[in-house]
């Protein structure tokens, strides 16, 4: 059996990596690809045990390598209990954020530096990497504004409190925009950039005409369909 594809969506707050991730997934379903989707930090048990300690509003006041050990930790259990064995198993896995966003977040708008985000990456993952990674840009004021989460002090239980990133203020995302260019720029066999501040339905077009060309899949003709 064939070894199923790792994708990943990376990109800064609110800039549509969710909303794309179902349309993706229902496209390669619809196309009778066995393909599941998963998150970061998170994604299994323990790794979203990890995740609370870091997205959450009151989720603590981590040393950034701290913070790098635990995300690190989470992607091991990650990789190791979900990513490695559904792809074992042929299907495709589509992930929300992987280690692109600790190289931005950690790596370079936090400051801890590539040598260490790479060396711990390499300790969880070798050299394994994902066959294709969509890059989400948008300028980052419009990105914080669709995720409406910045200026929210509300504790109503039914809004979301994982914000502890989207709290960080415009120069920190600033910083992270660039970031993701970066890894686009010197990641450009695996990553490609894609210009979020456009309808959903144009932007899973670009998406599925990278799909076609990578994959040698169908063209969606529109969002979703096939
Ligand atoms: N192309 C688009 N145009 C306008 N609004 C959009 C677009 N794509 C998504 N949205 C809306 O913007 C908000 C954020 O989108 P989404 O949750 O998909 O982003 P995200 O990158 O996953 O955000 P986060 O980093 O907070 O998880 C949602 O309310 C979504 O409905
Ligand atoms: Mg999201």
């Amino acid at each position: 059996m064939q070894h199923g594809k790792f994708i990943t969506l990376e990109g800064g707050e609110g800039t549509g990596k969710t909303t794309q991730i179902q349309n993706l997934h229902s496209y390669l379903t619809r196309l009778g690809i066995d393909c599941i989707v998963t998150r970061e930090p998170g994604g299994t048990a323990e790794a979203e045990k990890i995740r609370n300690l870091l997205v959450q509003r009151d989720g603590g006041d981590w040393d950034p390598l701290s913070e790098a050990l635990l995300l690190f930790a989470a992607r091991r259990e990650h990789l190791v209990k979900k990513i490695w064995p559904a792809m074992q198993k042929g299907k495709w896995v589509i992930s929300d954020r992987f280690v692109d966003s600790s190289r931005v977040y950690q790596g370079l708008a936090q400051g801890l530096g590539e040598t260490v985000i790479e060396g711990l990456y390499y300790m969880i993952a070798g050299e394994f990497e994902p066959d294709l990674t969509f890059i989400m840009d948008i300028n980052p004021e419009e990105g914080l504004r669709r995720s409406g989460k910045q200026n929210q002090m509300s504790l109503d239980l039914n809004e979301s409190t994982e914000d502890r990133y989207e709290r960080l203020g415009l120069g920190f995302h600033e910083k992270v925009r660039d970031g993701f260019l970066h890894i686009a720029k010197t990641h450009p066999k695996r990553c490609v950039i894609i210009d979020a501040d456009q309808t959903p339905d144009a932007i899973f077009d670009q998406m599925s005409d990278v799909l076609q060309i990578k994959f040698g899949l169908k063209k969606a003709v529109k969002s979703g369909a096939v």
